[in-house]
């Protein structure tokens, strides 16, 4: 009965879905969701996640057939038997198959996504930190996030969570990299998606805070010694030319 329920719901979200569907740009393939269920046919892939307060719990990989818990504590509690994940990706992929029949294969229109990069922590030299790339406003849920560091491919210290569902049908998705801020890296996070006519680069580097008393210490310091200089220079003159005009007038009272 419950099942029932969830496949007419299921079946409406999925008709608003693909009536929404524009047909001029077609590079994307068809996406069905159902509440926090994925199914997209290019790949194919799909996505089951079961959240909590907004929270990912776990999600189910759909290669492995195994449920995968956010935080590994909680597969000891708790068990989800990874096939619930896959019947229902199952149900969302026979669904879609139909309405792609009745659009005449009209596929989604490719959204532009935004990118957001910024570290965990406030950045210290030397303190390892996290880097944050966020990914808003993604649809189709087809995206590559890569991470850069001096313009070459990290691979290591790299995770991302799964395609975070929102109301208006589209996805965010946060990538994470480990580092170590120093003076000489940089980075990037490079965005790949259909909606983008190149890849996007949002570049970051450590903003090193300008000790700004020692910096003003040393100007103040520095304009002392010139204007010290100059004085000593100037005086040296006055006292020359002093002397000069001295020795001249003596002279000329003699004549
Ligand atoms: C799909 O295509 C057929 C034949 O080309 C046409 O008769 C039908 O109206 C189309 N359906 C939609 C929903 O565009
Ligand atoms: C993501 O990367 C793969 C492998 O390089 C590539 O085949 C695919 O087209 C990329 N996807 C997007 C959306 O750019």
């Amino acid at each position: 009965m419950i099942l029932n329920e969830a496949l007419t719901l299921g079946v409406f979200v999925l008709t608003t879905m693909m009536s929404n569907c524009g047909g001029e740009d077609i590079v994307a393939d068809h996406v069905g969701c159902y509440g926090t269920t994925i199914y997209q046919s290019y790949g194919p892939g799909g996505q089951y996640t079961q959240e909590f307060d907004g929270d990912e719990l776990f999600y189910v990989n759909l290669e492995k057939k195994e449920t995968v818990w956010r935080l590994p504590m909680f597969s000891k509690f708790a068990g989800f038997d990874p096939q619930g994940g896959l019947r229902n990706i199952a149900v969302l992929k026979h669904n879609l198959d139909i309405l792609i029949k009745l659009s005449n294969s009209t596929a989604a229109t490719n959204e532009v996504p935004e990118v957001t990069v910024f570290p965990k922590s406030p950045v210290t030299l030397g303190q390892p930190n996290l880097l944050i790339c966020f990914v808003d406003n993604i649809f189709p849920p087809v995206i590559n996030i890569t991470w850069l560091s001096n313009g070459h491919t990290v691979t290591e210290g790299v995770a991302e969570t799964n395609f975070l569902p929102k109301d208006d049908h589209s996805f965010s998705k946060i990538s994470y990299l480990t580092f170590l801020p120093s003076d000489d890296d940089v980075y990037d996070c490079k965005v790949d998606h259909w909606g983008l006519e190149r890849p996007l680069l949002k570049h970051w580097e450590p903003e090193i805070p300008t000790p700004v008393t020692e910096l003003t210490e040393t100007v103040v310091c520095a304009l002392g010694l010139v204007v010290g200089l100059v004085g000593i220079v100037v005086g040296t003159i006055l006292i020359i030319r002093g002397l000069r005009s001295g020795s001249v007038s003596r002279h000329q009272g003699t004549l």
